[in-house]
């Protein structure tokens, strides 16, 4: 690969569709998803790729049905209890993001558990968010602000893009270079949004479950391809 994304974001979405063609509920599909980011992660570690952050729940999807949500809790308590061990053999550094306030006390043990487990490791950084959105994240920073101006422990001209960005999460992290969407829709739905100014979007109809590591490995060769002046003129 010439040119390698340093941070690699997928929305993964298509997992519901992907069940009702088949005539199965939709918790199915979000089953055969956590195959298919296995599958992934597997991919990412095998080609060195440096940050994974990956959408599995946004703040809005709270209003889905009541059993799928729980149904997805369950998945994702399941999965970090069951592969954190293998993660951490595979040198794999594991940050969850987004507000635990509304998790339930058995997610948020496994999230310290995983996270404390990884902590050191320096392979793949893998971020997955849940119960994240870009509009909560931004609102967070504003607090954070407004509380150092009121204590006085900043003043309104240290505020630059630079500190914005230090009080957002994944502040040690650079900003997104690809962001993939799989499920045919084309758009943001509250993912990052200050992290991706200039990303490279890649939109395709493919349904998560699906999505496989010769699917990746196709955006990865078109992005390395792809001509990224931010901003600027370059005169050959
Ligand atoms: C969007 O598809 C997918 C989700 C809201 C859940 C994502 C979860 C996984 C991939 C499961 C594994 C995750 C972890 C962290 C273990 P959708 O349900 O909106 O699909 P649709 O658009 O076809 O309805």
């Amino acid at each position: 690969m010439k040119k390698k994304p340093f941070h690699i974001a997928i929305i993964m979405d298509g997992n519901g569709r992907w069940a009702q063609k088949r005539g199965k509920s939709r918790i199915i599909g979000h089953r055969y998803g956590a195959l298919s980011l296995k599958k992934i992660i597997n991919f990412s570690i095998k080609k060195k790729i440096n940050i994974l952050t990956l959408y599995a729940f946004s703040t809005e999807n709270w209003s889905r049905p009541y059993l799928e949500v729980l149904e997805l809790m369950k998945l994702f308590t399941f999965s970090i209890k069951n592969f954190m061990y293998e993660l951490h053999e595979k040198n794999v550094c594991v940050n969850i993001i987004g507000d635990r306030k509304k998790l339930s006390k058995n997610l948020v043990f496994y999230i310290n558990k995983i996270e404390f487990l990884t902590k050191n490791n320096k392979g793949l950084i893998l971020n997955i968010a849940i119960n994240y959105s870009g509009k909560w994240d931004l609102v967070n920073c504003v607090k954070k602000i407004y509380f150092l101006i009121k204590k006085k422990k900043i003043k309104i001209n240290d505020i630059n893009e630079n500190f914005v960005n230090n009080n957002l999460c994944l502040s040690n992290l650079p900003d997104i270079d690809l962001l993939i969407r799989t499920g045919g829709e084309k758009r943001i739905s509250n993912f990052f949004l200050w992290k991706i100014a200039y990303s490279e979007l890649f939109f395709t109809d493919i349904l998560w479950p699906d999505f496989s590591s010769e699917d990746f490995l196709n955006i990865l060769n078109n992005f390395s391809k792809r001509n990224r002046r931010f901003g600027k003129i370059f005169f050959s």
